[in-house]
C-alpha cells in the first residue's frame, strides 16, 4: 500500500532539490536583478529617452510656443513631447499614465487639437502652439472647464483630470467646428449631446470612474452655465 503523501518525512527525497533551496536561489537572483535596476539605484546604462534603448543621440534644437511663451530646447530627437514638458520644462500637470496612448492622462492641445503627448516626439512639434493644463487657467482665475470640474466634483484622485480638462476644451471646439465623431448621426449638423461627449472623451480614462460628473461639467460649459 502506498504511503499517503503527508506521511513522507519533511525534506527532499533523494535526487530532489528542497523547496527551501529553490526559494533561496530565487531570492538571490531577484536581489541581484533589483540591484541592477534603476529603481534600486543600481548600475544603469547611459541616459536614453524613455521611448528607446541605446546610447543618446546628438541633441537637436527644438522651438515651439508653450502656453503663450517661446521655448527653446536641445533634445535627443527620440524624446517625447510629454517627457520634454515634464522632465525638461518641469510642467508636471500633464501626467504619464500609460506612456503608450491608452489612457489620455497626457493630453495637451497642439495647434488647437488635442493629442496624446506621449505619442509625439518633441521634435515633431517644431513651431507649434502647445497648451497644457498650466496654460488654461490659474488658481486665481480658473478656466471655465476647470471651474466646472470643481463645481461638479469631476475627479477623485485627480490624476486623469489635467488630461480630461485639456481634452474637453478641445473637444467642445471640435463640435463647434462641425467635426463629426462615430456617434454623430447627422453629418450636416454636428451638435452637442451627452452621447457625443461620451464618445469623444472615450480616450480619456478615469480609474476613479468620475464619468457622470465629468459629463455634467462639460455639459455646463457647453451650455454656458457659470460655475
Ligand atoms: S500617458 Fe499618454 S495616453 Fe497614457
Ligand atoms: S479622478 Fe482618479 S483617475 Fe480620474
Amino acid at each position: 500500500m502506498r504511503d499517503h503523501p503527508c506521511q513522507h518525512p519533511p525534506g527532499p527525497l533523494p535526487g530532489q532539490v528542497s523547496r527551501r533551496a529553490v526559494l533561496m536561489t530565487g531570492a538571490a537572483g531577484l536581489a541581484a536583478a533589483n540591484l541592477a535596476s534603476p529603481r534600486a539605484g543600481g548600475a544603469v546604462p547611459p541616459a536614453a529617452p524613455a521611448t528607446g534603448a541605446g546610447p543618446a543621440s546628438p541633441p537637436v534644437p527644438v522651438r515651439f510656443t508653450l502656453n503663450g511663451k517661446p521655448v527653446a530646447l536641445d533634445l535627443d530627437p527620440r524624446v517625447t513631447l510629454l517627457d520634454a514638458l515634464r522632465d525638461r520644462l518641469h510642467l508636471t500637470g500633464s501626467k504619464k499614465g500609460c506612456d503608450q496612448g491608452q489612457c489620455g492622462a497626457c493630453t495637451v492641445i497642439v495647434d488647437g487639437r488635442r493629442i496624446n503627448s506621449c505619442l509625439t516626439l518633441a521634435v515633431m512639434n517644431e513651431g507649434a502652439e502647445v497648451t497644457t493644463i498650466e496654460g488654461l487657467g490659474t488658481p486665481e482665475n480658473l478656466h471655465p472647464m476647470q471651474a466646472a470640474f470643481v463645481a461638479h466634483d469631476g475627479y477623485q484622485c485627480g490624476y486623469c483630470t489635467p488630461g480630461q480638462i485639456c481634452s474637453a476644451v478641445a473637444m467642445l471646439q471640435e463640435i463647434k467646428d462641425g467635426i463629426p465623431s462615430h456617434a454623430t448621426e447627422d453629418l450636416e449638423s454636428v451638435a452637442f449631446s451627452d452621447t457625443e461627449v461620451r464618445e469623444r472623451m472615450s480616450g480619456n480614462i478615469c480609474r476613479c470612474a468620475a464619468y457622470p460628473n465629468i459629463v455634467a461639467a462639460i455639459r455646463d460649459v457647453a451650455d454656458g452655465v457659470p460655475s
